[in-house]
């Protein structure tokens, strides 16, 4: 455990903080048994304050955290470290928070800041939200900030020049070119609506970075990226740093401003931008093109809600959206009835058409009395083909986005990874799921050697990438 306590609900019980980071060698398998098979390491980034917060805006804010757990000859090991951004070592050598957050920025004092350290930037860097690799490099991500470039052993190696004399701002969410497998990364502004679009060779230099202009300065989470197209949708959150140096909000829902819905070929052909009532979306699960029309499956919510102080909503669903660029239209359906967010589907159908999602929802068996936004229990895999959907319930135990851990070439050949965390008992497991037969028994569960809390995003990464 942390050595200090909150009152913020995403700060306590599952989400708690920890702050020791330890190893273990061999893990103990408590049901089932590791695949023999299995060869590389989940891994999974997430918000960890290593100082009580000046002010705390889940999932915006934090100091990135990264448990691991590397696979080999049916054994498993685990580590977890602090993401070691510039802001984490000036607040360590502090002793104390001194940052605000990007929904709170508050000026830095001169004197905790060395000649290199700009002192116009309030916006502490976290890396907090989401893991990379590519090139056989590891990238942890924030929401918009120069990844942080780490070994697989989790020590952090610095900020990402990608092959430039700068570091290079990059988004919360990445996408691999279905084709070209050139690393595509979004880097928004606080202040001009200008979109930078960066992208990045198999050799992780920038190859080139193009220009999108939203209708406003606007938070962009995630995107698509299909064989020909970006697609974004922007949903009316903007950004107001005039507002937020006048003690106004920062971040704004604006719901006059619709949702847009741009097409933006990769050829450099012109934008499509279709209008549409106002809805925010966090994540999508995948984006491909069928003929001449483009399927976007996604989580939709009714509004941007953030943090605790919630407005009544309703809760995000995933949907699908077929977007026909030619004639400007975008019909919209939904897929699951249940409340859901961080789908995930095997990655290799990135950008390609694929069939299933495996995506998190909250059941009843779970007991905590008020559970926060993104509190999950059970996984759904949603088959779009035949409209099926599979779950596995944990019961009274946490659990989180599912990371596909490929077996076969088949879709859903392979494993879920989640953190199970059992707050009763106060352990968490790493659970395997049989991706192809989720309402069966666990395939393994490990037991980790500390609580894990609830986090962000995970990847797998193969011994042979
Ligand atoms: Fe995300």
């Amino acid at each position: 455990m942390a050595s200090w306590q909150s009152d913020n609900p995403h700060l306590r019980g599952a989400f708690a903080p920890v702050s020791e980071e330890v190893e273990e060698a061999d893990l103990e398998v408590i049901a089932g048994q590791i695949p023999p098979e299995l060869c590389g390491a989940y891994m999974r980034n997430g918000p960890n304050p290593q100082f009580a917060p000046i002010s705390y805006t889940y999932p915006l804010e934090g100091d990135g955290m990264v448990h691991a757990v590397y696979f080999s000859e049916g054994r498993a090991r685990y580590k977890n470290r602090y993401v070691r951004t510039r802001a984490f070592e000036i607040e360590r050598a502090a002793g104390r928070a001194v940052f605000g957050g990007i929904m709170s920025p508050v000026p830095i004092d001169p004197k905790l800041l060395s000649p290199s350290d700009d002192p116009e930037n309030l916006f502490k860097e976290g890396a907090f939200i989401g893991l990379v690799h590519h090139d056989q490099r590891l990238f942890a991500l924030g929401e918009v900030e120069p990844a942080y470039e780490m070994t697989m052993e989790l020590e952090t190696v610095g900020k990402w020049t990608a092959g430039t004399t700068e570091p290079v701002q990059v988004g919360a969410h990445t996408r691999l070119h279905p084709g070209s497998q050139e690393l595509f990364a979004l880097a928004y502004d606080l202040v001009s609506p200008q979109v930078s679009v960066h992208c990045i060779d198999a050799n992780a230099n920038l190859k080139r970075t193009f220009q999108v202009t939203l209708p406003a300065p606007s938070m962009i989470h995630d995107f698509v990226l299909t064989n020909q197209y970006l697609v974004l949708v922007i949903g009316p959150a903007v950004w107001d740093f005039q507002a937020a140096m006048q003690g106004g909000e920062m971040l704004q829902w604006r719901p006059e401003l619709g949702t847009h819905i741009g097409v933006v070929p990769l050829d450099g052909g012109p934008e499509t931008w279709i209008e549409a009532d106002p809805f925010f979306v966090f994540h999508f699960a995948n984006g491909f093109e069928r003929g001449s029309k483009i399927i976007v499956d996604f989580v939709e919510h009714e509004r941007l809600n953030v943090g605790t102080a919630l407005e009544p909503h309703q809760p995000p669903h995933l949907q699908r959206m077929m977007i026909d660029p030619q004639a400007r239209t975008v019909a919209r359906e939904r897929l699951v009835d249940d409340a859901v967010e961080f789908p995930r589907i095997n990655d290799h159908f990135v950008g390609r058409e694929n069939r299933f999602i495996y995506v998190p929802t909250l059941t009843d068996t779970l007991l905590a009395e008020t559970p926060p936004s993104a509190s999950f229990n059970c996984l759904i895999r949603v088959d779009t083909e035949t409209g099926t959907h599979l779950r596995h319930d944990f019961g009274n135990r946490f659990a989180g986005e599912a990371v596909f851990i490929g077996r076969e070439s088949g879709e859903d050949e392979g494993y879920l990874a989640t953190f199970l965390d059992d707050q009763e008992a106060g352990t968490t497991d790493l659970a395997l799921l049989d991706a192809a037969d989720i309402e069966a028994d666990p395939v393994a569960l490990i037991r980790m050697p500390q609580r894990v809390p609830q986090g962000l995003h995970g990847i797998w990464v193969p011994d042979s990438k």
